[in-house]
């Protein structure tokens, strides 16, 4: 996805992370490398090495000092992924096998640990104790979220705020801080920098509830992940959220997905039921609502092609279908 045209005022610089990336997890351990390099390869969006360089090119023009920050923010999210797959016991991620699927899941925790240690010797390099502090506090919420969620999966009970909650620490808080960050190295403007840490929670709570109606409507070849996986395991997101309120099939709808069994053995009839109710219409207005917030604060920052291309991401995370 180097080629990737949003971020094509950071271009060069996004090549160098794509370089970095391999060199930062070499080890003379193969079976190490070629699991943690196995993700790299697959590609997706780098979305929080975009969002940090492009917060970064806000305020200066030679960024060569943000490429290990940028670096170590995609290294973070694969390691959230590697383990995420385990937990999720996904096959396919990316477009291709997961770690977890082709390597087992002893390998895919201590490639995930040891990624996420990578990350961390880069994030040390710089010596900003106030960085290391807001990634740091990011990682323990993320393992908060991904509890909060496998607590909550099959409970019909719960409503928006337990799942705003959810996605705010598994996903929000990560692309928060990539843009929070990376302003922070270019600018001691504080006003401005927690405008785009802002700007990139919103951004961030909206690319999750697309991320999640995804996992009903998406064609699964574009999406490079399988369609359906959330509802198998019994994890409510909005648009299910929506149909077990408002739809009129509601109270088979509840227990179809308090059931594990009726969630593994009727996953496409339980899609079926929440396409059919207004759950991913209500979604994607959701989605747009925290997009559009996330745009609104960027009115705080210079008017610069950087402030048009995050108002152009955020459009392109509402519309994005993989
Ligand atoms: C996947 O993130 C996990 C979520 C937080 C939804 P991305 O959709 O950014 O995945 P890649 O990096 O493009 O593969
Ligand atoms: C991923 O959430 C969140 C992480 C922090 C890894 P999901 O489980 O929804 O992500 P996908 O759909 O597997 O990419
Ligand atoms: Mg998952
Ligand atoms: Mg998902």
């Amino acid at each position: 996805m180097g080629d990737f045209d949003l971020f094509k005022l950071i271009r060069d610089e996004m090549e160098i992370v794509e370089a970095r990336l391999y060199e930062n997890v070499d080890t003379p351990e193969t079976l190490l490398y070629e699991a943690s390099t196995h993700l790299i390869k697959a590609g997706g969006k780098r979305m929080r090495p975009g969002f940090a360089l492009l917060a970064a090119r806000m305020y200066q023009d030679d960024i060569s000092y943000a490429i290990p920050l940028a670096t170590a923010l995609e290294l973070v999210h694969m390691a959230t992924l590697v383990h995420d797959d385990v937990i999720d016991n996904s096959s396919i991620r990316r477009g291709t096998g997961t770690v977890k699927c082709l390597w087992g899941n002893r390998i895919s925790i201590y490639a995930g640990n040891f990624v996420f240690a990578k990350a961390l010797a880069i994030i040390a390099e710089y010596k900003r104790s106030d960085i290391l502090e807001v990634i740091a506090d990011a990682s323990m919420k993320i393992c908060e979220g991904e509890i909060v969620q496998m607590l909550s999966c099959y409970n019909v009970n719960l409503g928006l705020k337990n799942y705003l909650r959810r996605i705010e620490r598994k996903t929000a808080l990560l692309i928060s801080l990539s843009c929070q960050v990376g302003a922070m190295l270019s600018t001691s403007d504080s006003r401005q920098i927690e405008a785009l840490r802002r700007y990139g929670y919103d951004l961030g709570l909206a690319f999750q509830i697309t991320d999640d109606i995804l996992d009903f409507v998406a064609d699964e070849e574009t999406l490079g992940k399988p369609i359906g996986s959330d509802i198998r395991q019994g994890v409510i997101t909005l648009p299910a959220l929506y149909a077990l309120h408002h739809d009129e099939h509601r109270d088979e709808l509840a227990r179809l997905l308090s059931s594990p069994q009726e969630c593994q053995q009727s996953t496409e009839h339980i899609i079926d039921m929440v396409c059919e109710s207004d759950g991913i219409e209500y979604a994607y207005s959701v989605s747009q609502h925290y997009a559009n917030r996330s745009k609104r604060h960027l009115e705080l920052l210079p008017d610069t092609p950087v402030k048009e291309t995050l108002r152009e991401l955020a459009d392109f995370i509402l519309a994005r279908d993989y």
